[in-house]
């Protein structure tokens, strides 16, 4: 349980915010690379702040701040210049990536010698591509390293997909290090949407670790023992807003503190030995609510996830909440940001932050199962269960790659 004040410290994260200033010197994922090359302009909005993301012509990338310094207008209505720079679509003046006005048409023809533009600036931040997704970083002093994790690199086929979630991210994050959820939330909700009566293996024992780049949870089930790696290996609360389980990554991403952006990267099997390697990774949105119903839809893993989150409200109420041993884990996530909001009021790094750029290359997390294949059926490729409305033409992709590769497809 938290005060009332101990809550508004921990979720609020708008600009000039403790907790916004901590997790301002994190990257975090806004757009997959893939979206910037079918449109190179879009608008974007983190923790609170509204900005607008570019590639530019010759591939740079750039985020500047939404409107513009001339008399505000939206610049995510511009369009980026074959000579460089996003044009504002409102008197045209041009900024590029470092948010430098490059042009200003009617003052250099009205004033040429008066340079304005070299007095304008547009408040720019870093943007960096990586495993398809591309991140920003918009807090203050030099950007840590980029983390490079091991299994953005592996043989695999891979996308991206996106949902808009109304609530604060903080409660999404809580979901990263509870194990107990599992048992209710997904198995047994889905036996009984199936119509079953039965109820799945429960859990007997949970612990939890603290490591570099996050927390660690273990679970052992009445059908599980000490043996099974989801007691030796556990599952990954990666800091400060993800979680890393077996094959895909979920950032938690804060739009505003009643908003949350889930990105995910998923990573499937692709059969065989041979050298594979994907040109594009793509991206997809996908829905929350069942048109027809209104309701949320809860028929696929994430979905049912995301039913937890937007039901504890916009932000949830902690003061009300009775934690019991089960929720361990939310404690200690929560005794570790409340402790680093004061580290970095010191000026100090933030726990995950990584300065040294030698470590970052293939940085392994822990797997719970280290060949894809191992859990991956060999003899049709896999349906997509994390969530819903997959389209069409990545599951003919991904058939296609399975055929081609020597996989057999389902009879
Ligand atoms: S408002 Fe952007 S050019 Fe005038
Ligand atoms: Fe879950």
């Amino acid at each position: 349980m938290l005060t009332p004040e101990q809550n508004d410290l921990l979720h609020k994260v708008g600009p000039g915010t403790p907790m916004g200033r901590l997790m301002r010197r994190y990257w975090h994922p806004v757009a997959a690379v893939a979206e910037l090359d079918d449109n190179p302009v879009k608008a974007i909005r983190l923790m609170g702040e509204d900005l607008v993301l570019f590639k530019d012509a010759s591939g740079e990338y750039g985020l500047l701040e939404r409107h513009c310094p001339h008399r505000r207008a939206d610049l995510s209505y511009g369009w980026v210049e074959e000579d460089g720079g996003l044009r504002c679509s409102y008197h045209g003046w041009l900024f590029d990536t470092t948010g430098r006005c490059i042009g200003q048409p009617y003052e250099q023809i009205a004033h040429p010698e008066a340079n304005f533009k070299d007095k304008v600036r547009a408040t720019a931040y870093r943007v960096e591509p990586k495993a398809g997704l591309l991140w920003a970083y918009i807090g203050e002093g030099p950007a840590p390293e980029l983390w490079d994790w091991d299994r953005y690199h592996d043989r695999g086929y891979k996308q991206v997909v996106f949902s808009e979630i109304p609530c604060n991210w903080l409660q999404c994050q809580e979901n990263s290090i509870d194990p107990v959820h599992f048992e209710w939330l997904h198995s047994n909700q889905s036996l009984r949407r199936e119509g079953s009566t039965e109820y799945a293996p429960t859990h007997i024992r949970i612990a939890f670790e603290e490591f570099e780049f996050g927390f660690r949870y273990f679970r052992i089930r009445t059908d599980t023992d000490e043996e099974n790696e989801l007691w030796s290996v556990g599952r990954v609360c990666l800091w400060p807003n993800a979680l890393y389980a077996a094959g895909h990554f979920e950032w938690r991403v804060p739009v505003d503190d009643e908003h949350t952006l889930s990105v995910g990267w998923f990573l499937d099997p692709i059969p065989g030995e041979q050298p594979f390697e994907q040109e594009r990774i793509p991206y997809w949105h996908s829905p929350i609510v069942d048109k027809e119903t209104g309701r949320w839809i809860s028929s696929h893993i994430m979905n049912q996830d995301f039913i937890a989150w937007v039901g504890q409200g916009s932000v949830s109420d902690r003061w009300n909440e009775h934690l019991g041993e089960s929720d361990r884990g939310v404690i200690m996530l929560r005794k570790q940001f409340t402790d680093d909001l004061a580290v970095v009021e010191d000026g100090g790094d933030p726990k995950g932050v990584l300065r040294d750029a030698s470590r970052n290359d293939r940085m392994p997390l822990p797997r719970i199962r280290t060949e894809i294949g191992q859990f991956a059926p060999t003899t049709y490729p896999p349906v997509f269960p994390f969530q819903v409305d997959q389209p069409e033409e990545i599951v003919r992709e991904y058939h296609a790659l399975w055929a081609e590769y020597g996989g057999a497809l389902a009879p």
